[in-house]
């Protein structure tokens, strides 16, 4: 975190703060993701990478430099990351995020650069060089995650924990088994759920009920700082896409959630659990195979997600905006 405007999210036991690792494909909800990263001073943000996803590699790449220009966040490391999956065609969201991939508003013209080196690579520089175990947070298609495991294995060692937004139990989004992360580059899925690294699962089950609704679109509205203004409309755009998609008036904040959890586990319960990921079915492709029951025999792989605290995540999120439109305000 950087500014200098004392920020109230912290979490209570102190301590130093945590590193970070943000790779996204932002993205509506990866946008508030990496909003919280930014503002939390419990979180060491030591850069972003993005990927391929929920738009083509330029856009998401793009997205995330305007949303670190909007909120002042002008020496945030930014690495461009996988242009594609492994081995298939990119499928993106545009029906979900726009064509932009962040409908919905004017976003700044970004005044953070890019970083000259690959995502991949950025990634393995700075894990290797933290003092300590970096939290991976991804949110988007784990290409850049499977990538990074195959041509560096020894940064495993410096990997506290994957915090990652995907999958699910029981619901489904793009397929009727399948979430999108997983379903648009599931073979690499399947190289970080094998990968035997601490791994916590943050799927559609819960992201599904972290939900903001008219009332929080009108709570940002009044907020009425600079970040904020911005905020309000795109996350409008979001639910009006789940509206006409799924019949859901409102905005799920899937990979926030993510980020929240990483940051402070006691705000959900998990349960452990072995899960695989579906890469050859007829019709189930990109299906995340939870074992809730054991029959497999199956050492546990993940943590599930399973519930949330809907109130304290909210607060966590009200919290950084109104952070970030300070800070914001103070800039200018
Ligand atoms: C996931 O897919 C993307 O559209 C969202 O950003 C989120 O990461 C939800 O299935
Ligand atoms: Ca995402």
């Amino acid at each position: 975190m950087s500014g200098n405007i004392v920020n109230a999210m912290t979490v209570s036991g102190g301590g130093e703060p945590k590193p970070f690792l943000l790779d996204c494909d932002p993205g509506h909800d990866d946008m508030i993701a990496m909003m919280v990263a930014i503002a939390a001073a419990d979180i060491e943000l030591l850069g972003v990478t993005t990927v391929a996803g929920n738009q083509t590699g330029d856009k998401t790449a793009m997205n995330a430099r305007r949303v670190a220009t909007l909120v002042g966040e002008h020496t945030l490391p930014i690495a461009k990351g996988c242009e594609r999956p492994l081995y298939r065609e990119l499928r993106t969201a545009a029906h979900i995020h726009g064509s932009s991939g962040l409908d919905g508003a004017a976003l700044p013209e970004p005044s953070v650069a890019l970083r000259a080196e690959h995502a991949v690579d950025f990634l393995e520089r700075t894990t290797l060089a933290s003092s300590r175990p970096v939290t991976l947070v991804p949110t988007g298609p784990l290409t850049n995650i499977a990538m990074l495991l195959r041509k560096a294995p020894e940064v495993r060692e410096k990997i506290e924990r994957v915090v990652l937004m995907g999958g699910a139990m029981h619901e489904s989004n793009v397929t009727p088994v399948a979430e999108f992360n997983i379903f648009v580059d599931p073979e690499a899925a399947d190289a970080v759920f094998t990968s035997g690294l601490p791994l916590t699962m943050v799927g559609l089950d819960v992201t599904y009920r972290a939900l903001f609704e008219e009332g929080d679109f009108v709570r940002l509205e009044q907020l009425g700082g600079p970040v904020s203004a911005v905020v309000a409309p795109l996350l409008r755009f979001f639910a009006g896409a789940y509206e006409k998609r799924r019949g859901l008036r409102a905005a799920p904040l899937h990979d926030a959630l993510a980020v929240a959890i990483a940051r402070d586990p006691s705000i959900a319960e998990t349960r452990s659990f072995h899960v695989a990921v579906e890469t050859q079915g007829r019709y189930t492709t990109g299906q995340t195979v939870v074992d809730t029951h054991n029959v497999t025999g199956n050492r546990p792989n993940a943590e599930v997600a399973v519930e949330f605290d809907l109130p304290r995540f909210k607060k966590i999120i009200f919290d950084a905006i109104a952070f970030l439109d300070a800070r914001a305000s103070g800039d200018r």
